[in-house]
C-alpha cells in the first residue's frame, strides 16, 4: 500500500512530466515509486530513451546521474541528495589517469562507469559490470588500461587471456564489496547447502573464485528469475535483495553479509524526492567540453552493449 508521500510524488511526477530512475540498491520505498529500476548499464540505456520527459529524478549515485546528463545535456537531471557520491569513482582523479596514460601510451583506456566525468573524457570507452568482458574483447588493442575498480579488472583478466589488463590505480575498490570474505562464503555454504552463491565482480577475487556466479546486479535478477534453483546467497549491496524479493517472490534469498550497505545510496529519501520534484533542484551540471568528450566514450560502450 502506498503512503501519502508516495501518492504526492506520483501526482507531482505526472504534473511535471517527470520520470524517476532508480538503481537496484535503493530502499524499498524508493523502488516502489520508481518508473524504472536497473543496474548501471540498464539505467544508462534508459537515459537514451527519455526524450519525451521534461524532468529526470535520478535516485542513484553521482556517476550514474552524470552519465544520464552526458547523454541528455539539455535536460534537467535532478539528484535528490547531491552528496550521494560513489567513493570508488573518486579513486581515479583526472591527473592520475593522465599520468597512467602517459606511462602506457600503447594501451586503450577502458573506464568503469563508476568514474568521475573529468576522467571519463579521456577514456576510449566505458564499461559496466554487466558488459566489461564484452567491451574489452571488442577492442583492437592487446594492452588495456582499466580503472578504477581493480577487482573488476582482475575479473576481466581471468576471462580474457590474450590481453594485458593493467589496473589504474592499483587498488581502486568499493568499500561495500570489500566487506565480503572467504569466511562469509564458508559460513553461508554451511548454513544453506542447497543455495547458489552469486557475488558482484566488485568483490575481492578470492570471494569471486569461491562463488558459483559472478554477475552485475541486473545479471543477478535475470539469472535468479530463469533458474530452477530456489535458494540463493547474494554478495552485493543489501537492497538488491529487496528488488529480487519484490519481483521474484517464492525464492529464498539470503545476504552474504547483512551489513553490506552503500551509505550514499541511502541518502535519498521520499521527502527529498518530493522536494526535488517541487524545486527541480539540485541539478547535475557538467561543463560542455567535458560532456562532449565523455559522450564518445559512453556511446562507444553502448555500441557494443
Ligand atoms: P551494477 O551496475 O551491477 O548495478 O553495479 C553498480 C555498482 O555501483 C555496484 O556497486
Ligand atoms: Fe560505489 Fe560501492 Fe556504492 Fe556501488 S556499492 S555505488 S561501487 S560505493
Amino acid at each position: 500500500m502506498s503512503s501519502s508521500l508516495q501518492e504526492d510524488i506520483k501526482k507531482l511526477k505526472n504534473e511535471k512530466n517527470a520520470i524517476i530512475l532508480a538503481h537496484n540498491y535503493q530502499p524499498k520505498e524508493i523502488q516502489e515509486i520508481a518508473d524504472f529500476l536497473g543496474d548501471s548499464l540498464e539505467l544508462c540505456i534508459k537515459a537514451t530513451e527519455i526524450k519525451d520527459k521534461d524532468l529526470v529524478i535520478f535516485c542513484g549515485v553521482d556517476f550514474m546521474a552524470e552519465t544520464a546528463y552526458i547523454l541528455n545535456p539539455d535536460k534537467k537531471i535532478v539528484i535528490p541528495d547531491i552528496e550521494a557520491e560513489c567513493p570508488m569513482a573518486n579513486m581515479l582523479p583526472e591527473e592520475e589517469l593522465l599520468k597512467s596514460i602517459e606511462e602506457n601510451p600503447d594501451s586503450k583506456v577502458v573506464l568503469y562507469i563508476n568514474s568521475v566525468a573529468k576522467s571519463k573524457q579521456h577514456a576510449d570507452t566505458l564499461c559496466t559490470s554487466a558488459n566489461a568482458v564484452k567491451v574489452v574483447n571488442s577492442l583492437d588493442s592487446d594492452k588495456i588500461l582499466f580503472g578504477p575498480d581493480s577487482n573488476l579488472a582482475k575479473h576481466v583478466s581471468e576471462k580474457i587471456n590474450n590481453k594485458e589488463i593493467k589496473p589504474t590505480p592499483k587498488d581502486g575498490h568499493c568499500y561495500v564489496h570489500r566487506l565480503f570474505s572467504v569466511e562469509d562464503i564458508q559460513l553461508k555454504r554451511k548454513e544453506h547447502p542447497h543455495a547458489e552463491i552469486i557475488c558482484h565482480p566488485e568483490c575481492n577475487i578470492d570471494v569471486q573464485e569461491m562463488s558459483d556466479q559472478v554477475l552485475s546486479t541486473g545479471g543477478m535478477l535475470k539469472y535468479i528469475a530463469e533458474s530452477d534453483n530456489d535458494e540463493f546467497v547474494i554478495g552485493t549491496e543489501i537492497d538488491m535483495i529487496t528488488r529480487i524479493n519484490r519481483e521474484i517472490p517464492g525464492k529464498k534469498i539470503y545476504p552474504l553479509l547483512e551489513g553490506a550497505i552503500c551509505k550514499t545510496m541511502k541518502l535519498h529519501t521520499l521527502e527529498k524526492v518530493k522536494k526535488a520534484l517541487e524545486s527541480e533542484e539540485p541539478q547535475i551540471k557538467l561543463p560542455k567540453h567535458i560532456c562532449e568528450k565523455s559522450l564518445k566514450a559512453v556511446k562507444n560502450m553502448l555500441d557494443v552493449s
